[in-house]
């Protein structure tokens, strides 16, 4: 049988709680799809982790997490014990720019039974990926603090696009455009306040256009482009971001559909020489941690990214049909609070493993 050996990093707040639902789908998809999943759990990259250690990560972290097919993850940050930049400098940021996951391919989808804030959308009318890139950027460690305590003090953080960076996830994007039926490409920009590296970004967008005459490309600076999720989410097919943009993009989306606990996210590396990272969009979420009432849909759609990229489609498929049923057709509780119900992170989880369970069975 196909065996796939996954490295589970639950880290920080609802990733504990979202994590062990999402290998619960996972488990049942395996069991339903006749594949065999090893899995192991690491507990770095947590608050917790760097209280004992001082650090995020262990010595050793790259080889060890190398070993694996991909990376199933949670949600990072403890702001209490552990400032923000600094966790996140020390775990996810380092595993997207180690493992070369320069692709952060985020769904957004309107789903049957969710209730957008948009006035009068339903299902059909929100249905884009946002393709972030992921590894350079605005994202960067280039800079520095000078004439610090003084009045003078002034801090300077350098953007940087490499050609290769910016090309390798304009591909990505315009062969993901390429393969939908609209074949519509939007470019998140802002040349017009941005005055170097945005205006790079735009010429190297028209260039790779020209590669890929089939794909309607249209260019929005990020201030319209984000009223424009809100305005007229039809418009929109396959957006490509920088880091920043690509990730303020990727939560006003998901807001659009009825909540941000149900996206989810691929940190992909395309050429696989290193594993892939498949998290949900969201956040480890201190304000509801610990209450088990955290919406699992974000990772439990993210198990099934992660099972697409392993080659096991169906069992993807089976995943994405359990999770749309569910969250089409149940009772309140059932349901998180998120999406209007009084049920749980255990309650919704396992209404989904039981769909997948029921879904691929014969007399379904
Ligand atoms: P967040 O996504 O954690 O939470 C934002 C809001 O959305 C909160 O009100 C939260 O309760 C709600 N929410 C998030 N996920 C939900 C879910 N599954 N179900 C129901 N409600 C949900 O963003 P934040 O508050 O800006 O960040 C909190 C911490 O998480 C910070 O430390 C931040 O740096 C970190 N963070 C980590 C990741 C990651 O690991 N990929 C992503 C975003 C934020
Ligand atoms: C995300 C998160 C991270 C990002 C943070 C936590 C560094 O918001 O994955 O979207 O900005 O990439
Ligand atoms: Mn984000």
């Amino acid at each position: 049988t196909r065996t796939h050996r996954i490295a589970v990093i639950a880290g920080d707040g609802i990733g504990q709680e979202v994590v062990p639902e999402g290998v619960r789908a996972l488990e049942a998809a395996a069991e339903a799809y006749g594949f065999e999943l090893r899995t192991t759990e690491f507990d770095y990259a947590s608050a917790d982790y760097y209280l004992k250690h001082g650090t995020m990560l262990p010595d050793g972290w790259f080889e060890q997490l190398s070993a694996y097919d991909a990376i199933f993850f949670g949600a990072v940050g403890w702001p209490e014990v552990v400032p923000d930049h600094v966790s996140l400098w020390g775990s996810l940021i380092q595993f997207r720019r180690h493992f070369d996951q320069y692709v952060n391919l985020r769904p957004v989808k309107l789903l049957e039974g969710m209730k957008s804030p948009l006035a009068g959308r339903s299902p059909g009318d929100v249905d884009f990926y946002v393709v972030r890139e992921n590894t350079e950027g605005e994202y960067s460690s280039i800079g520095g603090k000078m004439f610090e305590g003084t009045d003078r003090e002034t801090v300077i953080q350098e953007t940087v696009m490499t050609r290769t960076g910016v090309d390798r996830v304009l591909t990505y994007a315009f062969e993901l455009a390429q393969r939908r039926p609209r074949r519509h490409l939007t470019s998140a920009t802002k040349s017009n306040g941005i005055s170097i590296t945005m205006p790079y970004w735009d010429e190297r967008v028209e260039e790779m256009g020209r590669r890929y005459p089939e794909v309607d490309v249209d260019k929005f600076h990020i201030d319209i482009l984000a009223a424009n999720f809100v305005l007229h989410p039809d418009w929109f097919d396959v957006v490509v971001g920088s880091n920043l943009f690509g990730d303020i993009l990727s939560d006003l989306g998901p807001a659009c559909t009825g909540t941000i606990g149900i996206a989810p996210s691929a940190n992909i590396n395309p050429e696989r020489r290193f594993p892939s990272l498949f998290e949900p969009v969201h956040g480890s979420a201190p304000d509801i941690a610990g209450r088990g009432i955290a919406n699992p849909v974000g990772q439990i759609w993210s198990a099934a990214l992660m099972l697409e990229h392993l080659g096991e489609r169906e069992a993807a498929a089976g995943i994405q049909r359990a999770f749309e049923k569910v969250l089409a057709g149940s009772p309140r509780e059932v349901l998180t609070p998120d999406l209007g119900g009084d049920g749980s992170t255990q309650s919704l989880g396992k209404a989904v493993a039981d769909g997948i369970l029921a879904g691929a069975s014969p007399q379904a």
